[in-house]
């Protein structure tokens, strides 16, 4: 497989910190260029960060010296360095929108993290396990940028990388009714114990805006291209309620689920047990081996023993059950920043570069 020169727009954030991680070896993809704010443009990486470093793992020592640039007065400086980007910014929707096309329209791709453009009807949401034929509507978008090889490529919220997943495979028996209760942990505030101390023995019933995300953001993934457009699947109908709660990474969905057929308890556990998508047909480097991971404990999964199974991409399963109200109820789990966040962009990347969209 050819590599390809990246940069990492946003890379002294937190999920930025995690792109870099994650990229240290990778084996398509390598780190040429590194932005964030004027704040941080002109110092090293590691005078960048400081005392804002948050994983367990270190800074990448390849990383450290690397100058950050500025994610726009550099454009040209770094689009002229790279293949194509990551980017995952704290800036406003309209900000992150014009950064994003601005890139685009340097011919550099974006795979982005931000929220901004996930709406845009010509931008993919991509589960790469899920909707791998939703990348050719960047066809439709270059056209409409006016790009020969520039586009813009999202990946969903971090709080549907648990239940998307486990409904997707049961969607041949029409699934009808969802109900999802969301625990997410505090990395995905991009927090942590130490940063934010109130949520030690805490519980906060709110995430601004997540609910809407957790019940509108499926049905783009679950979307039928037309006409150069994404259209919203108009079913299932999706409830939400997304809840604060102080686990450090690792984000929970309780899940009730009602099917037009109802399929039996061995079929939905065997379906789950095969289910693969083309990141494993082409063996994708970040795709894990077992998508769905089932785990017939009762007090399975746990966040702190299954978040980082497969190195936190794929997604585990439990508590299958029939239901009194529902069809059938089930936990859910996936590493919010892992899959959820930097990882998923990665394997997303993958895809894009397996099937020529860099070339
Ligand atoms: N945390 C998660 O788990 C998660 C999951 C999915 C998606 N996201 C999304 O990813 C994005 C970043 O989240 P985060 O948690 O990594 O945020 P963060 O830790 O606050 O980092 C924000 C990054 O944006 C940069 N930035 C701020 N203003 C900028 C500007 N004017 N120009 C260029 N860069 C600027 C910062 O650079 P400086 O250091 O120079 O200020 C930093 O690199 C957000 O859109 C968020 O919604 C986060």
């Amino acid at each position: 497989m050819k590599t390809y020169n990246v940069g990492i727009i946003g890379a002294t954030g937190m999920v930025g910190q995690r792109f870099a991680v994650l990229l240290e070896n990778h084996p398509w993809f390598k780190v040429k260029a590194l932005a964030a704010s004027p704040r941080s443009a002109g110092k090293t990486y590691a005078e960048a960060v400081g005392s804002r470093w948050l994983l367990e793992k270190p800074m990448p020592e390849s990383m450290k010296d690397m100058v950050v640039m500025d994610a726009t007065a550099d454009i040209e400086k770094i689009t002229a360095q790279v293949d194509f980007v990551f980017c995952a910014v704290d800036m406003k929707k309209d900000e992150i929108k014009a950064l994003e096309e601005a890139y685009a329209k340097h011919e550099c791709p974006v795979m982005s993290n931000n929220s901004a453009h996930r709406f845009t009807d010509d931008v993919p949401m991509i589960i790469p396990e899920i909707n791998d034929d939703h990348l050719a509507i960047v066809e439709a978008q270059k056209a409409r940028l006016g790009t020969k090889r520039g586009f813009i490529s999202v990946k969903s919220n971090c709080s549907i990388q648990s239940y998307v997943p486990a409904l997707h495979p049961l969607k041949k028996f029409g699934i009808k009714n969802v109900l999802a209760c969301t625990y997410q942990a505090i990395s995905g505030a991009g927090k942590t114990f130490d940063t934010w101390p109130e949520m030690v023995d805490n519980l906060i019933p709110y995430i601004g805006g997540e609910e809407e995300k957790s019940e509108k953001e499926p049905l783009k993934v679950w979307g039928e291209m037309k006409d150069g457009k994404i259209v919203p699947a108009e079913t299932p109908c999706i409830t939400t309620q997304c809840l604060r709660v102080p686990v450090s990474n690792g984000h929970f969905a309780a899940v009730f689920v009602s099917f037009e057929n109802k399929p039996s308890k061995e079929e939905i556990l065997q379906i789950w047990k095969e289910y693969k998508g083309v990141p494993q047909d082409l063996e994708l480097p970040s795709a894990p081996k077992q998508f769905l991971n089932y785990f017939e404990e009762d007090n399975y999964p746990q966040a702190k023993l299954h978040r980082n199974l497969e190195n936190g991409m794929a997604v585990s399963i439990g508590r299958l059950r029939e239901d009194t109200q529902y069809d059938y109820k089930f936990v859910c789990l996936s590493h919010n920043t892992l899959r959820g966040a930097a990882g998923g962009a990665v394997e997303m990347a993958e895809l894009y570069a397996a099937k020529g969209y860099f070339d």
